[in-house]
């Protein structure tokens, strides 16, 4: 017999799963304004809305946390974590920050002026928002291949270069200095870019002289998508394959709170030395100094642990195979669910779930709605609440697609906890008839609106 493969880590510490019951839970949603953003974690059971900073950390990072060294400057824990860096990516100049988003903060500060124009495929609500508080524009050119959730297309995350030509060579020279591709590509449902695409972009850059920066949460998923999905790289190793990823791109901001599997840090990481110099200023300003920004040695120590760790390929095998599991139960109960799986999560298609529920009144948000009603699970709307409205006409944006984003956090749950939660999307599916109205909003932020809005049903 064929031996089963497993996860290549045991447990050593374990912390309660909650439960409630139904009516609890009817009563805190509606208290929450019908936000899950607004619930407490004892009012969850099993907690998908996000798989960042909330994956669960080795024997081997906790033991690197005890080895920090807090040192102001020079720490021997930065230079631990610069060598790694260097080492999985190529890049020499690197600094710290405490979260992705502030990486990305520090990049635009030295990148982006007022009217930019910023193409690259869809970009993270937070970089999008942090860009639009700059008053730059992003544009998003991911291939028209990631619109059809059901087709079989095996880089959805992909740029249509084609797009991005058009945009380049249409727009004088001083309104476009960089271009921003994110892997995964986490708002087209965790789809990863092809080395293909990303050696095209290079081209596209050099030909117009402008930077190619990867925002890179997901970088080892899409190392994994890269080596099992495109030819030539089946017989690469992992590591082979991020060096000629980041070889293509002058830079990279990092949340090293997804495939770093870390509760928290960040880094910026650049080729080029002359653009190290400019955008450290904005760390120090921002963050810290250049050796400390944002984050205690003892957790750049673990972060460089977690950097091996994110990467190694049987940690990454069965890390999809959960994702697989739990797509392929919600697919086997007849759940519109978007394929191929992507690497973080699975992505319910909620116009197909629930017709009846017009896009104005955020179907996706609705199902999030029943999901937690239904069995405590907390997952996330990736639809129009999130696209937020127009910066210039104030009016919601309607994405092409509602989704339902159930997260995995890394090393967290067990398939015995996936299997409850296709069963309690499954519970309302089997209901789905009877839910028919959705929300209008009552409260709303200027921007990055879903995380403190507030609903009532129509
Ligand atoms: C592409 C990308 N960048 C940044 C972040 C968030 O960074 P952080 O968790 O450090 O706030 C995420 C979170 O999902 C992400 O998908």
């Amino acid at each position: 017999m064929k031996l089963p493969l497993f996860e290549p880590y045991k447990i050593k510490m374990t912390e309660p799963v909650y439960t409630s019951s139904r009516e609890e839970r009817e009563k805190w949603i509606k208290d929450a304004s019908f936000n899950v953003y607004n619930l407490t974690s004892e009012q969850v059971t099993i907690d998908l809305l996000t798989d960042t900073g909330c994956g669960a950390m080795s024997d081997r990072q906790w033991s690197a946390l005890m080895k920090g060294d807090e040192s102001f400057a020079g720490s021997s824990s930065f230079y631990n974590l610069k060598k790694v860096i260097t080492e999985l990516t190529g890049f020499e100049w690197v600094f710290p920050a405490h979260q992705g988003p502030a990486a990305d903060n520090i990049l635009f500060s030295v990148m982006i002026k007022e009217g930019d124009i910023v193409p690259g495929n869809s970009l993270f609500d937070t970089t999008r928002g942090l860009l639009e508080f700059r008053k730059a524009i992003p544009v998003d050119c991911t291939v028209k291949e990631a619109n059809d959730l059901y087709s079989w297309f095996p880089f959805k995350g992909n740029i249509d270069h084609t797009r991005l030509e058009d945009i380049l060579r249409n727009n004088p020279d001083e309104k476009i200095s960089c271009i921003i591709i994110t892997v995964t590509n986490n708002s087209a449902g965790g789809q990863p870019v092809s080395m293909e695409n990303l050696r095209a972009v290079r081209g596209l850059a050099d030909k117009y002289r402008v930077k190619f920066f990867l925002n890179s949460a997901r970088f080892a998923e899409n190392a994994w998508f890269i080596k099992t999905r495109e030819s030539g790289y089946a017989e690469k190793s992992i590591r082979e394959i991020l060096l000629e990823m980041f070889s293509y791109a002058d830079g990279m901001t990092m949340s090293a709170r997804e495939d770093s599997i870390m509760n928290t840090g960040g880094f910026t990481a650049f080729r080029d030395e002359e653009l190290y110099r400019k955008a450290v200023r904005f760390n120090t300003v921002y963050e810290g100094f250049a050796t400390n920004g944002g984050i205690p040695g003892r957790d750049m120590n673990a972060l460089a642990q977690g950097l091996y760790e994110g990467t190694d390929p049987e940690y990454l095998r069965s890390r999809m195979s959960q994702i697989s599991f739990l797509g392929s139960k919600l697919k086997e109960y007849g759940i519109p669910v978007a394929e191929p799986f992507g690497g973080h999560a699975i992505y319910i298609d909620a116009e197909r779930f629930l017709p009846m529920v017009p896009k104005e009144e955020f179907p996706a948000q609705v199902l999030v709605s029943e999901i937690y009603i239904e069995g405590g699970v907390r997952t996330s709307e990736v639809g129009a609440l999130m696209a937020d409205r127009n910066p210039l006409t104030r009016e919601n944006r309607y994405p092409v697609n509602e989704f339902v984003r159930l997260a995995i956090p890394r090393r967290v749950y067990s398939d015995n906890h996936m299997g409850y939660v296709a069963a309690v999307v499954k519970n309302v599916f089997n209901r789905k008839g009877t839910i028919n109205k959705g929300f209008r909003i009552k409260k709303e932020e200027p921007f990055l609106r879903y995380f403190t809005l507030e609903l009532e049903s129509v």
